[in-house]
């Protein structure tokens, strides 16, 4: 996978890598000590915060995209724009991990993502790219 680093351009964009950094503050991840932080933008120009939240009993870990993603949905949010995800490596670009990719495409199939490194800068992909040929709830022909 080929990165190609940006930096933000614009006003809404630095303020997405911001908070996305910020949450990482919140990480409760004494186990694997990986401070992850996530935000995401709504259709609509909301932001909500998430950072991974460990247990003792390690399964039970979310990833602080899906804790974004929860607190969207729980308080009325199911339309994204774009999500941003921090963590603390330097040279890498942090990626989703698949079960958070499935969780994404449950509410949009071409979600805009940028990985975000401490210092700001980022590389951008979208689910379309991470996770080809998905299979999403119209499959089920559910309404949501
Ligand atoms: N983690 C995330 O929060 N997001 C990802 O996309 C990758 C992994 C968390 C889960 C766990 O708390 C720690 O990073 C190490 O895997």
């Amino acid at each position: 996978m080929e990165f190609k680093i940006e930096r933000p351009q614009d006003q809404k964009t630095q303020e997405l890598v911001d908070l996305a950094l910020a949450a990482r503050n919140n990480s409760y991840s004494p186990y694997s000590k990986f401070r992850v932080g996530a935000a995401i933008r709504t259709a609509d120009g909301k932001i909500f915060q998430g950072c991974n939240i460990e247990s003792c009993s390690y399964a039970p870990t979310i990833c602080a995209e899906r804790v974004a993603i929860s607190n969207a949905v729980a308080t009325g949010h199911k339309q994204f724009d774009t999500i941003a995800i921090s963590s603390d490596l330097k040279e890498e670009f942090i990626t989703p991990c698949g079960v958070c990719r499935q969780f994404m495409r449950e509410f949009s199939k071409d979600l805009a993502i940028l990985m975000v490194r401490p210092d700001g800068t980022f590389s951008r992909t979208d689910l379309t790219v991470l996770l080809p040929g998905s299979f999403g709830p119209e499959s089920l022909e559910m309404p949501r």
